[in-house]
């Protein structure tokens, strides 16, 4: 199976390119036995308060959900050192990248598509990931939910892609390893790629991505 005239490949940023999972990764051994669970929990929070503010009406920028999930993840687990949250939020800044990010983003500008970001990440914090993983060639747009206020899922965020690359839906190769965000793209009319980085299995809600792939570079055969 193909994507068909497909114009430009739009990845999500966090858990698709960039791995959340790594701050955490990075101080383990201070974390001891609770490092698994404190960065599920904060990556849990981190989504489910940015679903709650955008239902509340209260956005505030990624980067202030970033710390809050955060401050929950520890204080949930009675971690209580300052310093240690301030690096794992230093961290955050600078994500490592998926092994497989930099060959698949090479491959897609090499055969001619646009690639883009869209992400619920404020600006500041996806132009560091950009740089830092240094994915920033390779891309030629960083949207952020910043300039519509509201998080994805809501359609107006996948709308960006339509009015900032001069696309329409089904010229889009959507790609993402968080279900909830791949599913909801595929519900917009996005052509959409899951990726399988963590095992899931489907979301029970509308929208159905055309294709689950084992890694980012699998799409270079099917674009
Ligand atoms: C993002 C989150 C959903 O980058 O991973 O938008």
């Amino acid at each position: 199976m193909m994507f068909e005239n497909v114009k430009a490949v739009v990845f999500d940023a966090y858990g698709t390119l960039f791995d959340v999972h790594s701050p955490v990764g990075k101080v383990s051994e201070r974390l001891g036995d609770k490092a698994q669970a404190v960065s599920d929990l904060w990556r849990l929070k981190h989504v489910s308060y940015s679903w709650l503010r955008s239902l509340m009406g209260e956005y505030v920028p990624f980067w202030q959900i970033t710390r809050e999930s955060l401050d929950y993840a520890l204080a949930a687990y009675d971690i209580n050192d300052k310093q240690l949250r301030d690096e794992l939020l230093n961290l955050y800044l600078s994500l490592d990248a998926y092994d497989d990010a930099k060959v698949a983003l090479a491959g897609l500008k090499n055969m001619g598509k646009a690639t883009a970001i869209l992400s619920n990440g404020s600006p500041d914090m996806l132009g560091s990931a950009v740089k830092h993983s240094g994915l920033d060639p390779y891309l030629d747009c960083v949207l952020s939910v910043a300039q519509v206020k509201v998080y994805k899922p809501d359609p107006r965020v996948y709308q960006m892609v339509l009015d900032r690359m001069k696309v329409k839906a089904e010229q889009v190769c959507f790609v993402s390893a968080n279900t909830w965000d791949a599913q909801a793209a595929a519900n917009f009319g996005f052509q959409t790629a899951r990726i399988d980085r963590f095992g899931l299995i489907d979301e029970n809600i509308p929208g159905k991505p055309k294709m689950m792939l084992k890694s980012l570079e699998e799409l270079l055969g099917v674009v």
